[in-house]
């Protein structure tokens, strides 16, 4: 059958594609310890659960508004009110089947065919992907390791051209780990300020910040950027309900009515009793979070002292998310390997364990290791892996 040349120009997801390979190991009983985990391995609190089965016997079993249930979007604009110093009122929010539906919708509303979109590395695999979906051109700013993989003002004001239309900015970051904090977001926001280009701060990581880091919105931080930017947050990971497909964007009323426009014909409104059970979640969730967070925390120093005492493996500390980004290409040429891709492979089929290599993060040099996993599966995994990089 005939395929579309958009299509066509996707790539496949190179997270999907190791997932997908330790999982077959796995179920033909290798004992395989997975670092690729784009998910909390903790089960969604009880009382999410609960008020989403009290949904379903009330009946709410029908079609919601196509941009969200109405006191959803207000739970959501109190929350960026009170936590983030966001004021949006529920008009400026739709709330989507998840963070990743969010970020498509909004690119499809800002970004015209020939269009250039800033996407600094390490950057998510889907941004670029989602970019060529729509016809715009991912433009790659590349950052530096002695900067913790942040892009810097000036590195920003090189990359800007007059094609440019939108920044997206992930913080804290996946895959690096990293938060930005509030005097590098301003930094960005003062060469911003001098431009007309729309940005998208995905900030679905927010909850998870370690150590003295501050975690703050960019419109926040960056006011005179409010009128110009989609903040992107959800769910899925801050409450661990990755399965439950809930996300949003808030902005300024005309993206997102454009949005909403958008999602009307495509999706329409997640799931009515999803949406109910996440008023629950926002009324409700931080002792929830904060004891999902202190295990994070726990986990997010102890792997970062392991893989930096590793010969020829240097890590920058993850200050966010659940994810580590150690440069490894100081083995590749002893291992004869051109890059992170056949790293990952020979690291998995030989040491049994899944890293996801950075390359589909645009740094081939790395690899992401997803700390959502037990602490002894973490010594187990950096042991496998240390005794790869002595002896393969
Ligand atoms: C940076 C980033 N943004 C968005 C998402 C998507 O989140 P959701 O599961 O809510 O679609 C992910 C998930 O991996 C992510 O890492």
């Amino acid at each position: 059958m005939k395929i579309s040349k958009t299509a066509q120009s996707v790539s496949d997801s190179v997270t999907m594609a190791v997932t997908a390979r330790a999982k077959q190991m796995k179920s033909e009983g290798i004992d395989v310890v997975s670092f690729g985990a784009g998910e909390p391995d903790f089960d969604t609190p009880v009382f999410i659960k609960e008020a989403a089965k009290r949904a379903l016997d009330a009946g709410a079993t029908k079609y919601s508004p196509a941009a969200g249930n109405l006191e959803l979007r207000r739970q959501i604009a109190r929350k960026l009110k009170e936590e983030n110093g966001l004021d949006y009122t529920a008009q400026q929010i739709v709330v989507a089947c998840g963070a990743k539906h969010a970020v498509y919708e909004a690119i499809h509303a800002i970004v015209d065919p020939g269009d250039e979109v800033l996407i600094p590395t390490p950057y998510w695999v889907s941004y670029p992907e989602m970019v060529r979906l729509v016809g715009g051109i991912p433009r790659i700013v590349e950052t530096r390791q002695e900067d913790d993989y942040k892009l810097t003002a000036e590195g920003l004001r090189r990359a800007i051209t007059d094609k440019s239309c939108l920044l997206i900015l992930n913080y804290p970051g996946n895959p690096s780990g990293f938060c930005y904090t509030p005097a590098e977001l301003a930094h960005l926001g003062d060469v911003l300020a001098g431009t007309d280009l729309a940005v998208l701060s995905d900030e679905i990581y927010e909850k998870l910040v370690y150590g003295d880091v501050e975690f703050r919105s960019l419109a926040a931080v960056c006011p005179a950027l409010l009128d110009r930017t989609v903040t992107i947050n959800g769910l899925s990971k801050s409450y661990s309900m990755t399965g439950w497909r809930i996300g949003y964007a808030a902005g300024p009323a005309d993206v997102i009515g454009a949005i909403a426009g958008i999602q009307s014909h495509t999706t329409s409104g997640p799931a009515t009793f999803v949406q109910l059970a996440a008023i629950e979640a926002l009324r409700q969730g931080e002792p929830d979070i904060r004891r999902m967070h202190a295990e994070f925390a726990k986990r997010a120093r102890h792997i970062h002292q392991r893989l930096n005492s590793l010969e020829g493996v240097s890590c920058v500390e993850p200050t966010g998310a659940f994810y580590v980004f150690p440069n490894v290409a100081e083995h590749y040429p002893r291992l004869g390997v051109p890059g992170s891709a056949e790293f990952c492979r020979r690291l998995l089929e030989e040491a049994r364990v899944a890293c996801v290599p950075g390359a589909g993060f645009g740094c081939d040099q790395n690899i992401r290791l997803s700390f959502a996993t037990s602490m002894a599966q973490i010594d187990k995994g950096v042991d496998r892996l240390a005794e790869f990089l002595q002896n393969a």
